[in-house]
């Protein structure tokens, strides 16, 4: 079939797919989203074909529809159900964005007050965590330490694991949520041997969680409303972000129907790699290892060289081509919060001239490498005093809504079918077991 004869004879809402090998064809159909690219539906490829598609990464593959977030990475959009990413972390606060992430739309007033409510009644854990929580080493990792007592929070609420249930599902989402900063206060705290702060209902979902981590029993502790409120824009920031590696995991592991606590637990525990959430705490190891401004270029030899194996931290992203709009919002958070405490970081200057040199190279500019949100996040974090090893931590609270929110939607598309990906076999043919002694 010539291309002309292809166009003429076939609806314009479809695809094309001949294999050359066989002469046979088929036509995909063709989904439009609301925007962004259309998909070519490919389920009956392997059935109609007998092929399958071949995609490591996913980077051509839609793997669900999704209702909740919106990325063009050419253009450096973030939707959040509509709302750019700027306009929310400039004018909400961090609860409305949960309640937005998880039902559609923005609270009204007293949709508001509800809600809060909710969470509050939720932010205490099982006394009986502290115990399991001493099983683990002082020294250990708070991530390792976060995904254990996730994990774990389906042994301590069985009346919130049935996910048929939406009643049910509501209320492991509202757990997990409002217990997330709590679990990871107390993996701060147990790491420093501090004792635990309960929650305070009279706080906000965000200084509630500073509290909890900063405060001490003998002190009275105030909050700092610039402190609070970069705080809160980090949170938004990072609720979600589309079908990135840890949301797949969480929608993976939730295909088979196993229960929303242990769906997060994998959640977490994808997060923690360095080319996704645990990159924010590589920043700062690689800003101290480049150590001074005159090592840059150096350094940045290095990260070009590919014997070295080497990558430039808080640079590139599957998605964002252009810039990623959370490291603008970042940039301008960090310069904020260390006027506020008065902090001349090295660090932070470091990382601007590394910023700006590495923007002006052609190695950066022809790949399309720009600071993603992990540049930035890191320098706020520390300034406000937290170790470098709860920075993962903390995006983990804040994406727990995304998680949540995907998970649901996944559970309530008619669609759904568990996750099981195909695979090109390229490893030794069928062959006869061989003894041991005539090997
Ligand atoms: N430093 C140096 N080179 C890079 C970098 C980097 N940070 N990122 C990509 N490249 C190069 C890569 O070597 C490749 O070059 P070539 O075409 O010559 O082989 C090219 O750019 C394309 O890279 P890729 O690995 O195919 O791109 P990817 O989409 O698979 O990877 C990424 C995306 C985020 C894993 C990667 O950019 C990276 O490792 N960045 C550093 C880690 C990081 O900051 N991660 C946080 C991501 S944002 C937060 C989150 O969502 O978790």
């Amino acid at each position: 079939m010539t291309q002309d004869q292809t166009t003429a004879t076939t609806p314009r809402n479809s695809l094309t797919l001949i294999d050359n090998r066989t002469g046979r064809s088929m036509e995909l159909p063709i989904k439009p989203g609301t925007i962004g690219p259309v998909v070519a539906d490919i389920r009956k490829v392997y059935g109609t074909l007998d092929l399958f598609t071949y995609d490591p990464g996913f980077t051509s593959t839609a793997s669900c529809e999704s209702r909740i977030t919106y990325i063009d990475g050419d253009k450096g959009v973030l939707l959040y159900r509509g709302y750019p990413i700027e306009q929310l972390a400039e004018q909400s606060n961090f609860l409305e964005v949960c309640y937005l992430l998880l039902k559609g739309e923005l609270p009204s007033l007293p949709q508001a007050k509800d809600f809060r409510k909710q969470f509050t009644q939720h932010s205490m854990i099982h006394e009986q965590m502290q115990f399991f929580l001493r099983g683990f080493r002082r020294d250990a990792h708070p991530m390792a330490v976060l995904c254990g007592l996730v994990g774990a929070m389906s042994a301590f609420y069985h009346d919130s694991t049935d996910i048929n249930d939406p009643v049910q599902r509501e209320l492991a989402s509202i757990r997990l949520i409002a217990k997330l900063p709590t679990l990871a206060a107390v993996a701060h705290k147990y790491s420093i041997g501090q004792p635990l702060v309960y929650p305070n209902n009279r706080l906000s979902y965000v200084e509630n969680f500073l509290a909890m981590t900063f405060s001490v029993p003998t002190e009275p502790w105030e909050g700092n409303p610039v402190l609070t409120r970069a705080m809160e824009k980090i949170f938004i920031l990072h609720a979600d972000h589309e079908q990135n590696a840890s949301t797949s995991t969480v929608r993976l592991a939730g295909s088979s129907g196993a229960n929303p606590f242990a769906c997060i637990a994998a959640g977490i525990a994808s997060l923690w790699g360095p080319a996704h959430g645990g990159a924010n705490e590589a920043v700062l190891a690689m800003l101290g290892q480049i150590g001074n401004k005159k090592n840059i270029p150096d350094f940045l030899d290095k990260v070009k060289n590919k014997n070295e194996h080497a990558r430039l931290m808080g640079f590139g992203h599957r998605v964002y081509k252009n810039f990623d709009p959370r490291a603008t919002v970042l940039r301008q958070a960090a310069e904020e919060v260390l006027k506020e405490l008065g902090i001349n970081d090295p660090l932070l200057e470091l990382a601007m001239e590394l910023e700006q040199i590495a923007l002006r190279d052609p190695y950066f500019i022809e790949r399309k490498l720009y600071p993603n949100v992990d540049f930035y996040s890191g320098i706020i974090l520390r300034a406000m005093g937290f170790p470098v090893s709860m920075f993962t931590v903390l995006f983990a609270v804040a994406r727990t809504v995304g998680w949540i929110s995907q998970w649901r939607e996944m559970i309530e598309d008619s669609e759904q079918k568990i996750g099981r990906p195909r695979q090109l076999y390229v490893g030794s043919p069928q062959r006869d077991f061989v003894a041991i002694n005539q090997r």
